[in-house]
């Protein structure tokens, strides 16, 4: 029996992981995959009536009894530190220390790509992005706070294993689906010492992977390169905020943030799965997110759990919903959030 933990979170992270349920549902009555969902309210209601965001014993749980996690998104404009979405997302993250925030990115059908030309072969690569260390593991301070004198202090930690350990991550992903080539990108011209980690690693690593071709790109000139050329990439590997914010592009490249699905690995322990998208709180409720992201996180979640086949059903499902127009407005369809959903568990089924 698979036990998964399903965090709905806040704002449409509700509304798409409802869909994401029904995805799960269905193969768990149908195709009899051993699944126990359980659901937890954490985020932003629960925290503005009881102080409570993640519990260290609830992380202690998932680690003990969990294979996967699933969260929809966190964020809420009357909390706006984000102290509750930091402790439930990257709580999660890190105290599961779950490495790998893996964040495939490719276009389904052309149409829904915002460059011109481009096939679903030119728009097809992962990004992994460092998820425990760098800019965001919350070492800094302030000092004499709401001063004219005020200091604010963010400090990227690095360190030589978990750079180690991303990069080879990503080696062995390029090693293991026959690809030739890994792009590391960082700042190295201007942030120098993390830089000159990174670099190190990267060379270090890449030694040990001949076949593989090792490019390397500053981080600005990697962004303009995604727009130009996307078609070079297959494997990009980057710090935890060069990935988020690159990722986001690569979300808009597939056709938006309706699409984009990522995992949080720790490969052979409890892993996330989440859209890459937020709370977008002026849609919440209302019937009109995508809930392809969430869906298609399933589908990473299930390949995790080494349902291949059942991910499959899910790609090619939302394939044919995208091919048929059978979406939410913002790829061009005229569906609600539900009858998106619906529309891909029928086409789950007809396959089942
Ligand atoms: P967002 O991703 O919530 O929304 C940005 C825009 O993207 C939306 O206005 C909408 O146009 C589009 N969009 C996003 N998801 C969509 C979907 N499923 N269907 C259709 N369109 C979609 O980013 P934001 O507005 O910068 O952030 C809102 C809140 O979410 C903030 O509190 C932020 O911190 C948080 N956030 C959380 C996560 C997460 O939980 N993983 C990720 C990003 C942002
Ligand atoms: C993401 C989000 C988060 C991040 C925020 C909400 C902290 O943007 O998952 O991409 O920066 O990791
Ligand atoms: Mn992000």
């Amino acid at each position: 029996m698979y036990k998964i933990a399903i965090i709905p979170g806040d704002g449409i992270g509700v509304d798409v992981t409802k869909e994401a349920v029904k995805v799960l549902e269905l193969f768990k009555e149908k195709k009899k995959i051993p699944v126990e969902l359980n659901f937890f309210d954490y985020g932003a209601e629960k925290y503005l009536a009881t102080g409570i965001s993640m519990p260290d014993e609830q992380i202690e749980e998932f680690k003990q009894k969990y294979h996967a996690i699933f969260i929809g998104a966190l964020g809420d404009p009357r909390i706006p530190d984000m102290a509750h979405a930091r402790d439930i997302l990257l709580g999660t993250r890190f105290k599961l220390d779950l490495f790998v925030n893996y964040r495939p990115v490719r276009l389904i059908d052309p149409k829904l790509c915002p460059l011109k030309d481009k096939t679903i072969e030119d728009v097809n690569f992962v990004v992994f992005r460092e998820n425990t260390e760098g800019m965001y593991v919350g070492v800094g301070g302030h000092l004499k706070k709401n001063s004219d004198e005020e200091v604010a202090i963010q400090t990227s930690v690095n360190t030589y294993k978990g750079v180690e350990r991303i990069i080879k991550y990503a080696f062995e992903f390029a090693k293991e689906h026959g690809l030739n080539k890994v792009t590391m990108s960082d700042k190295s011209n201007a942030l120098r010492f993390e830089g000159d980690l990174w670099q190190r690693v990267f060379a270090s690593v890449g030694k040990e992977y001949p076949d593989i071709e090792s490019q390397h790109l500053f981080i600005d000139a990697l962004v303009m390169q995604l727009v130009k050329r996307p078609e070079q990439f297959q494997v990009i590997v980057t710090s935890n905020m060069f990935g988020d914010i690159v990722t986001d592009l690569g979300g808009q490249l597939q056709g938006g943030l309706g699409i984009a699905a990522s995992g949080n690995l720790a490969p052979g322990r409890v892993s996330m799965f989440e859209p890459v998208h937020g709370s977008a709180p002026k849609y919440a409720g209302k019937n009109i997110a995508n809930p392809i992201a969430a869906i298609l996180s399933v589908q990473l979640l299930l390949e995790y759990l080494d349902f291949t086949d059942e991910g499959k059903l899910i790609a090619n499902a939302v394939c044919v919903a995208v091919g048929s127009d059978k979406t939410t407005r913002d790829l061009g369809g005229n569906l609600g959030t539900e009858e998106a959903g619906d529309f891909i568990c029928e086409q789950i089924s007809l396959n089942l």
